[in-house]
């Protein structure tokens, strides 16, 4: 949530920030700004209400700001609504501190008084101008400096930020601190790049600096120091990251989503391959053998991911499986007995929620495992252990090819608790590796079909209310598809399980409402089956997907895979239509107003 770029060399800094933005506008795009220090020593603030695009018309691709130090913001409205004035970087009172920051700051109204009481004025109505005035007051207050000053609003912060900081009197430097909001720094030759997330220094470097909860950083064109919070220097060694820069990019896609869906077969294939090596699931954290039983504990999508995997790891595996809202699980003092094992998903690795599940989780004393998709994010150096997906940076905000990774990599988890267990059979460990080896292959087949999703949008584009029904892991399907058409095509739709829609929701089925079934669960097959009929007979437009039509109307096959790994398969329709209809509807596929792609704040 909010994006922060920064840049110190030889080069002009306002064209690279501006760049370095553009990769970080999925971490919100509603008002951006940038600072660049000119050579007459005067920091020059730009900041415009929008797109990313609207500051770089006014900057002309940042032609205008002359200069080779620079910070730079993308923001997700927080404190304040999405104007100019509320846009980042902030200056201080006096203009000598400049500030762009990623987070929530908890305390910021009792901060504030304070600073009003000694003469700070205020012209947002951002906690981030509290923040850069309380660098300032401790700057002049104890005079020791910049390291000293932040490392004083350190702590005196509640919250979470991500902070990078130029001081009018130290022209040759910026400073970065963090606690719960990610940010890095990328080492070139004579230059340094500061930043939300790898791909927005990719370009440049490859070297790259992870900077820990609670450390602060005084950066140089040909230097770094590091120092925690008691302004002591520590040592930090930098990561040679190992990405594929034009992963990151559109490839000849229109939207970053479309790409991202018809990358799934190879994350998924990746993912499966990682993990899988000669007939065996190998995991290079052994899972703990005492465990009694798993909590998983994720947002959005990554929490239907979890839905699903509570299905098919207490069917494969015969272990107790809870699935919990991280934003409910930090907060409601949960049960956890020994022998549990809290497993948090994350795309991401940064999202508030989940890192705050993990943390409460290990204060109990309680082993965690994460299963997450960005290198050496804060939730993947937390847990106890890790295990990656390998679906690749994931820019639209809609999640795809990264829930479906994780998606696989739940399977496997499954299979292998579940031979640990004794509860699958060698030969079952075989049937199940061999299904699971099918399933890129299988989803290749449905985007191949796509034209026919694209059709049944166009029929649909005004459509209003859609539900979505399902039993068993079909009903964990609805969820996510539900989440993806309110999500980017802004259509009011609910996800029930089949069996429940008649207590209440039936109410609001009339003449032509669009009430998809998802059926790939044999045993309950026909109960979905009865339940559509149910809506039908009351006017609904019924849409079934499954691995058999069961019903009269629009019917579209999902290939036959085993049931416990359909979600897999009939997620990728329910993902094309709401791609379509958004496109159809003309609205912003990658950047769905109000969202933001990687939630650091609660
Ligand atoms: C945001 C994204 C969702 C994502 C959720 C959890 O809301 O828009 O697509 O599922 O955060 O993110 P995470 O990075 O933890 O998977």
């Amino acid at each position: 949530m909010c994006g922060i770029v920064g840049y110190i060399g030889k080069k002009q800094a306002a064209p690279i920030l501006l760049e370095g933005l553009k990769k970080l506008e999925y971490r919100g795009y509603d008002s951006a700004g940038i600072a660049v220090r000119s050579g007459d020593g005067e920091v020059r603030v730009v900041k415009t209400k929008g797109r990313l695009s609207v500051l770089e018309e006014r900057t002309k691709g940042g032609t205008l700001l002359s200069g080779t130090c620079g910070i730079g913001h993308t923001r997700w409205a927080t404190h304040g609504e999405p104007n100019e004035e509320n846009a980042h970087p902030h200056k201080c009172t006096d203009g000598s501190v400049t500030v762009v920051h990623n987070g929530i700051l908890e305390n910021y109204r009792e901060l504030r008084e304070k600073l009003l009481a000694s003469g700070y004025v205020f012209r947002s109505e951002t906690d981030t101008e509290v923040i850069v005035n309380l660098i300032d007051y401790y700057r002049k207050k104890y005079g020791q400096g910049p390291v000293d000053a932040i490392a004083r609003f350190m702590t005196r912060a509640r919250g979470s930020y991500a902070v990078a900081v130029l001081f009018n009197e130290f022209p040759d430097e910026i400073f970065v601190a963090r606690k719960d909001s990610p940010m890095i720094i990328g080492a070139g030759k004579g230059e340094m790049f500061v930043a939300s997330d790898v791909p927005a220094i990719l370009s440049h470097t490859r070297t790259v600096y992870y900077i820990d909860n609670l450390e602060l950083a005084r950066i140089r064109a040909d230097g770094i120091r590091f120092y925690n919070i008691d302004r002591r220097e520590t040592v930090k060694q930098p990561v040679t990251v190992d990405l594929d820069e034009r992963a990151a990019e559109k490839d000849g896609y229109e939207h970053f989503m479309m790409k991202e869906i018809c990358e799934q077969p190879r994350a998924v294939r990746d993912t499966l391959h990682a993990y899988v090596h000669g007939g065996k699931v190998e995991f290079p954290c052994p899972l703990p053998k005492d465990v009694t039983q798993l909590v998983i504990t994720a947002c959005g999508s990554a929490y239907h991911v979890g839905a699903t995997l509570q299905y098919v790891i207490e069917s494969l595996a015969r272990l107790p499986v809870r699935v919990e809202l991280a934003s409910e699980f930090r907060y409601r003092d949960p049960i956890l007995p020994k022998g549990t094992l809290v497993v948090a998903i994350s795309q991401s690795g940064e999202t508030a929620d989940t890192l705050a599940a993990v943390r409460e989780a290990k204060a109990r004393g309680i082993r965690t495992l994460a299963i997450v998709n960005v290198l050496s994010s804060s939730i993947a150096r937390e847990a106890d252990d890790v295990l990656y997906t390998y679906a690749g940076p994931e820019i639209a905000v809609a999640t795809t090819k990264a829930y479906s990774a994780q998606l696989m990599l739940g399977y496997l988890l499954a299979v292998e608790l579940g031979r640990l267990r004794g509860t699958v059979s060698p030969e079952d460990v075989s049937r199940y590796l061999a299904a699971l080896e099918e399933i890129p292959e299988r989803i290749s087949e449905l985007l191949n079909e796509s034209e026919e999703i694209q059709r049944f949008a166009a029929e649909h584009v005004n459509v209003h209310d859609v539900f979505m029904i399902g039993r068993g892991v079909d009903y964990t399907v609805c969820m996510e598809g539900s989440l993806k058409l309110k999500e980017i095509s802004y259509v009011h739709t609910e996800a029930y399980a089949a069996g429940e829609l008649k207590h209440g929701t039936i109410s609001l089925i009339e003449d032509g409402t669009l009430v998809v079934g998802v059926i790939t669960q044999g045993s309950v097959a026909e109960k979905t089956a009865s339940n559509l009929e149910e809506v039908r007979s009351r006017g609904a437009l019924v849409v079934t997907l499954g691995f058999d039509r069961m019903q009269e109307g629009a019917f579209f096959p999902i290939p036959r895979t085993l049931e416990p790994f359909a979600a897999s398969l009939a997620v990728v329709p329910l993902q094309l239509f709401a791609y379509y209809l958004s496109v159809q509807r003309g609205l912003d596929v990658d950047k769905p107003r109000n969202l933001a792609k990687s939630v650091t704040v609660e």
